[in-house]
C-alpha cells in the first residue's frame, strides 16, 4: 500500500504568554528567538549578537531568564515562554513603572533584554542588595551605557511594590 506517514516534521508544542502554540519545524535547531519573532509574531524581542553574550533576547522559559537566540526551538517543547509583551497585561509591571519613572531607554533596543533579566532575578531575589544587582544584571550588555540608569530603577521598583 501507500506510505500514510505524511510529513516527517517534528511539532513542538509550548506556550508563549499564556498561549499555546504548536509549530512545525523542519528544524529542531531554529533558536527561539526567530520563532517567537517570524511565528508568534512577537517583535519585543531582539536579535542583538546571537551568541548568547549581549542579553538583547532573553526571555523567560518556566519563570527564568534564557537567551532565546541560543535556545533551540527543540528545547522549549511542553514549557511555558514568556517575552516582553506577556510581563504584565497593561505595561505597568513594577519595573516597568520604575523604567518610565526613571527615563531609562536611550535607543531601547537592549531593554526588553534588561527588563526580563530584572524580572526573572526579582522572582528570585525579592530584596536583593546593589552589589546582587549589579551582578544579576552584568550579562546585559547596553552600548548606550544606561546602566545607572537600570540600576536605580531596579531599586525603585523594589520600593515601589505594595507592601505584604
Ligand atoms: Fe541573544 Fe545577544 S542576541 S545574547
Ligand atoms: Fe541603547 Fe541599551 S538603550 S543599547
Amino acid at each position: 500500500g501507500h506510505c500514510q506517514s505524511g510529513s516527517d516534521m517534528p511539532q513542538i508544542k509550548f506556550d508563549v504568554n499564556r498561549r499555546q502554540y504548536e509549530i512545525d519545524v523542519d528544524d529542531p535547531t531554529m533558536p527561539l528567538l526567530w520563532v517567537i519573532r517570524d511565528f508568534v509574531g512577537l517583535t519585543g524581542t531582539k536579535y542583538g549578537c546571537g551568541i548568547g553574550q549581549c542579553g538583547a533576547c532573553t526571555v523567560h522559559l518556566d519563570g527564568a531568564a534564557v537567551r532565546s537566540c541560543s535556545l533551540p526551538v527543540s528545547a522549549v517543547a511542553g514549557r511555558s515562554v514568556m517575552t516582553i509583551e506577556g510581563l504584565s497585561p497593561d505595561g505597568r509591571h513594577p519595573l516597568q513603572l520604575a523604567w518610565q519613572e526613571g527615563d531609562v531607554p536611550q535607543c531601547g533596543y537592549c531593554q526588553a533584554g534588561q527588563l526580563m533579566t530584572a524580572a526573572a532575578f526579582l522572582q528570585q531575589n525579592p530584596s536583593p542588595s546593589d552589589q546582587e544587582i549589579t551582578t544579576a544584571m552584568s550579562g546585559n550588555l547596553c552600548r548606550c551605557g544606561t546602566y545607572p540608569r537600570i540600576h536605580r530603577a531596579i531599586k525603585r521598583a523594589l520600593t515601589n511594590k505594595p507592601s505584604t
